[in-house]
């Protein structure tokens, strides 16, 4: 139920709840130590109910209209996921980030789900601007903004303190017209 078919490889995007927690942790166990290269997600979901604690926060945010969960999965596997964050209805502006363990990079997971994300922030919550924070190292979630054409609006040095080290981040963005246009453009060829 819920699901949306990303293509036809298996890959489908689901909202992703509280009753997850065990899937949720044994995904999170097959790729922590990727994952969290640059973000600490996931990283206080140690057991089962710590896992049901983080989803639930999600779920809290979700029900408060201020970020979504939703999970990739790959032939029935929860594999990654995509969301929103800092979602601001009324100042139309929100956040999107991601996140894969590792045997699902490589395959436009992420990409695929990103622009039924933005598509619906855009289209269904009238959203003007969507942003993208990457950390200046993380050339693969760089790229994804890229691909998905948005622009380098600039970088806040040092300010990502994560496991001792000060990373200066990235900030990218699209806004709704600029995805409209290349929206159409791409639907032409
Ligand atoms: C960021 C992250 C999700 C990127 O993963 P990814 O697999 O590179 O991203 P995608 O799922 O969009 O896949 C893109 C790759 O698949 C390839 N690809 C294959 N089919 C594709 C398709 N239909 N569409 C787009 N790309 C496709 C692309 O060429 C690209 O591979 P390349 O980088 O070798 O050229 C991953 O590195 C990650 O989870 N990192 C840890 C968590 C993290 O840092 N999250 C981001 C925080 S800002």
């Amino acid at each position: 139920m819920y699901a949306i078919r990303l293509g036809d490889d298996g890959a489908e995007l689901r909202p992703l709840e509280p009753w997850h927690a065990q899937e949720f942790l044994a995904h999170l166990e097959r790729g922590r130590e990727f994952i969290n290269q640059y973000i600490p997600f996931g990283s206080k979901a140690v057991d089962v109910p710590t896992a049901r604690e983080a989803l639930q926060r999600y779920a809290d945010l979700r029900a408060a209209d201020t970020a979504a969960l939703h999970g990739l999965w790959l032939d029935g596997t929860l594999v990654g996921g995509v969301l929103t964050l800092n979602f601001d209805a009324a100042n139309g502006t929100c956040e999107v980030g991601c996140w894969l363990e590792p045997a699902a990079t490589g395959r436009g997971l992420v990409t695929r789900a990103m622009r039924v994300l933005i598509d619906w922030v855009i289209d269904q919550r009238g959203i003007h601007r969507v942003e993208w924070v990457a950390a200046a190292g993380n050339e693969p979630s760089l790229n994804i903004a890229r691909r998905l054409g948005m622009t380098r609006d600039g970088v806040r040095r040092q300010s990502h303190l994560h496991h001792g080290v000060r990373h200066d981040l990235e900030v990218w963005s699209v806004l709704a017209p600029e995805w409209r246009q290349a929206r159409a453009a791409h639907s032409e060829h």
